[in-house]
């Protein structure tokens, strides 16, 4: 079986952290979002892999991911063409690779706990013609949403309903089989210009076999700062023991407590607390500061004097302030400094890039 991953899009609502990154490698846990999502994949088995990249981008990409030798795979970057025209074509942008194939489609900004196992199995096991993994979310009208008959089996899915017919959201896990070229035919853009892959899977449940399972624990399509910053706390939860460790010489009166990783080359001076789950990566200064629960720290970051605690901080920031950052996500190169010389006292000095988000 092959799978496509969707990694294309512009991502506006993570913006600006997205003006100079492809939002499918903002780091959690210090490692790339699609680097969790290619480690589900080939775990389930599937080691042909095709990621779908905006125009421009394979290089950027597979510099970054590297061939697949790593998950012992095979990865084909795929440039999106013909525009930004939804889901369902960025799949029949892939018909070179997929034609007569049965294949997995994973959006690459769907973050799981768990593995996909058992849906790959369902579908192969019980030669589904497609196969959609739901969960039951308080804003179904954000997503594609599910829609029952009274006996329970799937009536239709719709996308982004303003009056949702049920709780269970269609998340980014899609199975399907050698007719979705068929069905693409028969589809037309919705009202927002797009080939909707929900109209996709209504075809399915009228023209053949779909089965539907839950994802009963935790799923999230990693879309704003938030749901970033809290997909980055579940995979340090999820993170085996083993995969934490510690790669340089701490001082010997520096608190390292619970689960904590840093990097080669890195120096935490005397006066610091660490208190894990915490991912620290290379070269990383640490003095005078209490770094908590369910942080990661890039690599060639300066932290001193502070507090910080559940937040992303990405490479070659510098982070020297009385203030306490919580929730936070600090982009590559970012300073973050007290106010020190600067008249009137009560003033704020800032260089804020377009589409930033700052609470002071
Ligand atoms: C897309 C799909 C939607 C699905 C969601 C899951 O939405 O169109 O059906 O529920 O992904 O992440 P989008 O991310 O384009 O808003």
């Amino acid at each position: 079986m092959k799978a496509l991953i969707a990694a294309g899009g512009r991502a506006t609502r993570l913006r600006p952290i997205t003006w100079t990154r492809n939002k499918h490698l903002i780091p959690m846990a210090n490692k790339p979002m699609l680097w969790y999502v290619l480690k589900k994949v080939t775990d389930a088995g599937i080691k042909d892999i095709i990621i779908n990249v905006n125009p421009g981008e394979v290089k950027y990409m597979s510099d970054a991911l590297g061939d697949g030798s790593e998950f012992g795979a095979k990865i084909t970057y795929l440039e999106q063409r013909g525009g930004a025209k939804g889901l369902a074509h960025v799949v029949a942008n892939a018909e070179e690779h997929l034609k007569g194939e049965r294949f997995l489609f994973f959006l690459g900004d769907n973050i799981i706990l768990g593995s996909i196992n058992k849906f790959v199995d369902r579908f192969q096991n019980e030669d589904l013609d497609c196969m959609i993994a739901l969960s039951e979310v308080k804003d179904p009208h954000r997503f594609g949403v599910a829609e029952f008959h009274a006996d329970g089996t799937l009536k239709r899915t719709v996308e982004k309903p303003k009056d949702p017919p049920s709780p269970f959201a269609v998340t980014g896990i899609y199975l399907f089989d050698e007719k979705f070229f068929e069905a693409f035919k028969t589809a037309e853009p919705s009202a927002r210009g797009e080939y909707e892959i929900t109209d996709i899977i209504t075809w399915y449940i009228r023209n053949g076999k779909v089965g539907h399972e839950e994802i009963t624990g935790w799923w999230k399509d990693t879309g704003t700062p938030d749901a970033l910053i809290e997909g980055n706390a579940l995979i340090m939860d999820d993170m085996e023991r083993g995969e934490f460790c510690v790669d340089c010489k701490p001082h010997v009166d520096a608190q390292i407590q619970g689960l904590v990783s840093i990097g080669e080359g890195s120096t935490i001076a005397s006066d610091c607390l660490i208190r894990g789950p915490v991912a620290i990566g290379k070269n990383c200064t640490i003095e005078s500061s209490f770094i908590g629960p369910y942080t990661a720290i890039g690599d060639d970051v300066t932290i001193k004097d502070s507090e910080v605690e559940h937040s992303i901080v990405f490479d070659g920031a510098t982070i020297d302030t009385t203030r306490r950052i919580v929730n936070s996500l600090i982009g590559v190169n970012a300073t973050l400094v007290d106010h020190k010389r600067s008249h009137p006292k009560t003033s704020h000095r800032l260089v804020v890039g377009d589409n930033s988000f700052i609470e002071l």
